[in-house]
């Protein structure tokens, strides 16, 4: 099932970052795709605010991996982007993440390759035909 969302604006893509927030659980793996400038990162902004982060959500180009705690459990936002493989993906402590019920959300997934587990969600965001229109898929990933 894929529910799709159309935002004109950031506030409105922060709105459904927030609807979002109430069906994910602790332990859930989120990979946020699209291109460069698409809104992953304020989308991952939004969503932090909804669960209780407290303190800014900064994008993590540099340090790849930021961890804050939110209401109920670890919020954890990777940018896989500068990545090789599954192997520096596990470097970062991914296992330990998950296995700590941390909810992850994951820029460039596709590096984490079949790290990624049955049933994650994945929210596509795509440019619109306006500035600041954005097209907003979120589904979750079928198991192989
Ligand atoms: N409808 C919208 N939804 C989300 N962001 C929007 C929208 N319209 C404009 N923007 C702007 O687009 C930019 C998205 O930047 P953001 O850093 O979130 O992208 P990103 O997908 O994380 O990029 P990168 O791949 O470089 O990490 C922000 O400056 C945001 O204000
Ligand atoms: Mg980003």
């Amino acid at each position: 099932m894929e529910s799709v969302f159309e935002s004109s604006s950031p506030e409105e893509t922060a709105k459904i970052a927030c609807e979002f927030a109430k069906l994910v659980r602790a332990g859930d793996v989120v990979c946020l795709e699209g291109d460069l400038g698409a809104g992953k990162t304020a989308f991952a902004q939004a969503f932090a605010r909804a669960v209780g982060v407290e303190e800014p959500v900064t994008s993590p180009t540099f340090c790849l991996v930021s961890e804050y705690a939110a209401r109920e459990w670890l919020f954890v936002h990777m940018d896989l982007y500068r990545l090789s493989g599954p192997d520096d993906v596990l470097s970062l402590g991914w296992e330990d993440y998950l296995s700590r019920g941390a909810v992850v959300f994951v820029e460039w997934p596709d590096r984490a390759g079949d790290l990624v587990p049955e049933n994650a969600w994945r929210v596509s965001i795509a440019h619109g035909s306006s500035p600041l229109s954005r097209t907003i898929s979120i589904s979750r990933i079928p198991a192989a």
